[in-house]
């Protein structure tokens, strides 16, 4: 992935990551809105868009197609793969790898050091109407540490605690607690993890 990329130093301090080409069309780079703070060492690829009052801290990287809408905040050493979407408002804590293809929307809160697998889907209408007209944002924090497995569906308005795993697919309907291990659709609790994510028979004391 990395490795037909380069690094051009933008005005802002950061490094533009664009495709070993000769010819690098308008199309073909980012796009990054004005009053924007990029920290050091943060790479952005190519057809990334940026709005405006977007904050990225310093050593993170943003690949290739994702989106990161107005006043979000990401912050240091994060990946953010291949066609994430970043709504408009969103905080996303240091340390975090967001895999291809998740949309974090408007309400989602990620705390520190948060893994969230491939294709997760996050929600943030409870009750969805096309025509709706009033429809309510419920939030969802994930806390630090804690890894959602690929294609794991959130529904919105719960927590997902510390260190938590939620496996691949699972559908998560209630909060999830520290160090808790869940599977399957609805997600139940099987179990704790440690911070490494190994099984453990008892929640570990921190
Ligand atoms: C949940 C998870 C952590 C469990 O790992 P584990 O403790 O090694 O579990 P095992 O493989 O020993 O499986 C234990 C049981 O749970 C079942 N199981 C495991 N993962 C499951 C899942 N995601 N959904 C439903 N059932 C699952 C297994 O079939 C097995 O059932 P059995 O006891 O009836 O045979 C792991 O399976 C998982 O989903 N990891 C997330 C992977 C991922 O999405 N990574 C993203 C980056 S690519």
């Amino acid at each position: 992935m990395a490795e037909d990329s380069r690094q051009v130093a933008s005005s802002a301090g950061a490094h533009i990551a664009s495709k070993l080409s000769t010819e690098s069309s308008s199309t073909n780079s980012a796009n990054i809105s004005e009053n924007t703070s990029i920290g050091e060492n943060t790479t952005i690829a190519e057809n990334v868009s940026i709005g405006e009052f977007v904050v990225i801290g310093e050593n993170s990287k943003i690949w290739i197609n994702a989106q990161v809408r107005e006043n979000a905040k990401i912050g240091a050493r994060c990946i953010i793969s291949k066609d994430v979407y970043i709504d408009h408002d969103v905080t996303i804590g240091n340390g975090c790898k967001i895999q291809n293809g998740v949309s974090v929307f408007y309400g989602v809160t990620i705390h520190d050091d948060v893994f969230i697998g491939p294709h997760v889907c996050f929600t943030n209408d409870k009750v969805p109407r096309a025509f709706s007209q009033e429809w309510q944002v419920t939030p969802t924090v994930v806390y630090r540490g804690a890894s959602i497995g690929a294609n794991a569906t959130i529904i919105c308005g719960i927590t997902i605690g510390e260190y938590a795993m939620v496996a691949a697919g699972a559908v998560v309907t209630k909060d999830v607690a520290p160090f808790s291990l869940v599977i399957g659709n609805p997600a139940c609790h099987m179990g704790y993890v440690d911070k490494t994510g190994n099984r453990v028979k008892a929640k570990p004391n921190v």
